[in-house]
């Protein structure tokens, strides 16, 4: 959605009903937060797929709710429009409602979310409920759930042939029942997530579900294509930044060792004696308030004097 009105959930149901497809990727820090709001997306996911991206692990399983916090907090820090969803990561739901609605609070008020994302269909209608009416708004997810890595034997496509399609059905409907307003469907067939999103009156939002649903999620570092090694089917990369990034790392290791970097251009002078007004070398670029870090050239600021 264009405009630079905050997105919240009412802009969300409003978007299902035009008929005007919803834009998701996920965030982690501040750096990609920025750019992906500005850019216009309407919702950020702090995914708890940062235990993969950011952390380096094989699966979801071991992110934890003060790491859903701590970036859950870098993201809704510096976003001003898009709407900022933030994962309940495994086992910071499934133990009682009680610790769940904590736990879910804990997200908002120290991750600063808008709204909290969990996994799983009818089994957790009661949980749903609990934090909706805690006022937290939930974000339901089901299919190929990644915090059931165990119980569906990897990173699996779900909802093939009639019966598993007719769960995830009930499983979809079961998860508006309880008060969510909106879901993921992950992984499924594009007919099935087609059939789903068209019997939901809260939007649903696809990855690897095909183009019937209200909207589209993707990581981003998978959009923009930073791990060369990762090509699954569902994700279509919008940009090859790891080759680049590689590229523009080797160069800077051999400038160093070449002693090519820093040139003049970008090192600090002392200044001239007798008043002489200096050229301020960082002018151009020096940091705004907003983004910006590390020392200036002026008066102010005598650690950067040469
Ligand atoms: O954690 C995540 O990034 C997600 C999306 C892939 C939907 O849950």
């Amino acid at each position: 959605m264009s405009g630079t009105a905050p997105i919240t959930t009412l802009t969300l149901r409003k978007m299902k009903r035009e008929k005007q497809k919803i834009s998701m990727l996920t965030s982690y820090d501040a750096t990609f937060a920025r750019l992906v709001d500005a850019a216009g997306i309407d919702i950020i996911l702090v995914g708890d797929s940062l235990g993969m991206v950011m952390q380096g692990r094989a699966n979801t399983l071991k992110v934890s709710v003060d790491d859903m916090a701590y970036h859950g907090s870098c993201v809704t820090r510096v976003v001003e429009r898009a709407h900022v969803v933030v994962d309940m990561p495994f086992m910071s739901y499934h133990v009682s409602d009680a610790d769940a609605v904590r736990n879910a609070g804990r997200l908002v008020q120290e991750g600063g979310a808008h709204a909290v994302k969990l996994e799983g269909g009818a089994e957790r209608a009661e949980v749903i409920r609990a934090i909706t009416n805690a006022q937290i708004p939930v974000m339901g997810h089901i299919g190929l759930t990644p915090q059931s890595y165990h119980v569906q034997g990897g990173f699996k496509v779900q909802g093939r042939g009639d019966a598993a399609a007719d769960r995830l059905m009930r499983d979809a409907l079961a998860v508006q029942s309880a008060g969510a307003y909106s879901l993921v469907l992950e992984g499924i067939p594009k007919e099935l997530a087609t059939r789903i999103s068209e019997a939901l009156e809260i939007p649903t939002i696809g990855i690897g579900a095909g183009n019937g649903c209200d909207g589209q999620v993707l990581v981003i570092q998978d959009l923009l294509g930073m791990d060369q090694g990762f090509k699954p089917k569902f994700v279509k990369r919008y940009a090859e930044l790891g080759g680049l990034i590689s590229a523009a790392v080797d160069t800077f290791i051999q400038e160093v060792r070449s002693g090519v970097f820093p040139d003049d251009e970008h090192s600090f002078h002392g200044r001239r004696r007798g008043g002489v007004v200096r050229e301020a070398l960082l002018s151009e670029s020096s940091p705004s308030k907003k983004s910006g870090y590390g020392p200036s050239d002026d008066d102010s600021d005598q650690s950067a004097s040469a």
